[in-house]
């Protein structure tokens, strides 16, 4: 928990009460959850207009995290859908809670029984990165056979998530990253990879469709001249210029635009559909889970510092079980 804003060093184990679980809802004993860029975000209390939401002198959700993958330990009187044992993962957003034994969470909320074959890190690894990714390129990119698609930070939880999106919904597809993930990136089926420590992606005139920022490294100024006449330029950081010029895109039909979404906010119906799509491709073997290291939940300080460092390979996951299954291999990740 955080009871006051700051680095890795101001998360600390502590007692909360349990949660109970009343007539609509389900009680899940939590066995993994994922430590990502908003917890940092929410832990430093940074940038500061973060604490209009989050508590202005002070976190007041001391209780970090949003996605978990467990069991179903109880659940309520009204509750039709699930029962004691079934092996659920989901997502408290937009309140946070889930880095935590256990969790409450209503029958129709953001939860459904993880896919056969996934154990609770992989499960969990599926959810920020694609309930991300795949409103940006859907929805905003409009992304299709026949577009080329850049995805920049191929490698870390949203960009992997893109790559793989962006590759079902039949796009040619460019990775950009480091140089220690290039396979990684390739493997989860991108194209093309360019090396950001080597080659410039912005230096290409007329090429691709969609840019999509993932990690909100490169401005639209610098990247429009790369983008095709009708191209969007899609970033998960916002920028004053991109949310202005976000207004025109969603009004603007043609030229080449900007646009920026807040998928956290996202209704739960189009969530709903959206996790019900993340369970099917993952059953199916359309995607994978990106797993950048497995931390015991009493080391989630370590969690926060690797997340922190802005290099992390996929996912951070804390297992809160200790019999917690090692996490299926994902090919070519990197630590
Ligand atoms: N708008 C929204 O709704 C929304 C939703 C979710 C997240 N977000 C935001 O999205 C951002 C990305 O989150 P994330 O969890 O995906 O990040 P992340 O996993 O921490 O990204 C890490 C990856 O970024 C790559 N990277 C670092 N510097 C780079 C550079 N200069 N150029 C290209 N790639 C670079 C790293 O590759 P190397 O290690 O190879 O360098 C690493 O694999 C965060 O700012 C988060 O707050 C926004």
């Amino acid at each position: 928990m955080v009871e006051r804003y700051g680095g890795p060093e101001v998360v600390r184990m502590g007692e909360v009460d349990e949660p109970v679980a009343t007539e609509p809802d389900l009680v899940v004993r939590v066995e993994a959850a994922t430590v990502g860029a908003t917890d940092s975000t929410n832990r430093l209390g940074r940038p500061a207009f973060a604490r209009l939401d989050f508590g202005l002198t002070r976190p007041k959700h001391p209780v970090l995290g949003y996605d978990f993958a467990g069991v179903v330990e109880r659940v309520g009187s009204a509750v039709r859908r699930f029962a004691p044992g079934d092996r659920v993962y989901g997502t408290l957003a937009p309140a946070p809670g889930s880095h935590a034994e256990r969790v409450r969470i209503a029958e129709d909320g953001l939860v459904a029984r993880i896919p056969d074959g996934l154990d609770a890190a992989s499960a969990v690894s599926l959810l920020d990165g694609f309930f991300t990714a795949m409103p940006f390129l859907r929805d905003g990119g409009r992304v299709g056979p026949g577009q080329t698609v850049l995805v920049n930070g191929a490698s870390g939880t949203v960009g992997s998530s893109a790559v793989q999106f962006a590759k079902h919904l039949g796009a040619t597809v460019v990775g950009v990253c480091g140089t220690g993930h290039l396979d990684l990136v390739r493997a989860l089926g991108a194209d093309e990879v360019i090396d950001y420590t080597r080659d410039d992606f912005t230096e290409a005139r007329d090429r691709y469709d969609v840019i999509f920022d993932a990690v909100g490294k490169r401005s639209f100024r610098e990247c429009r001249p790369a983008l095709t006449p009708d191209g969007i330029y899609l970033t998960t950081v916002p920028a004053l210029s991109v949310l202005l010029r976000a207004r025109h895109a969603r009004s603007s039909s043609t030229g080449r635009r900007a646009g920026i979404m807040f998928t956290g906010l996202h209704g739960i119906a189009e969530k709903s559909a959206d996790l019900a799509l993340i369970g099917e491709l993952a059953a199916s073997g359309a995607i994978v889970p990106v797993i950048d290291r497995v931390v015991p939940f009493d080391e989630i300080v370590e969690a926060h510092r690797r997340v922190d460092g802005g290099h992390k390979a996929g996912n951070v996951v804390v297992a809160m079980a200790p019999v917690l299954r090692e996490a299926r291999a994902t090919p070519g990740a990197a630590s």
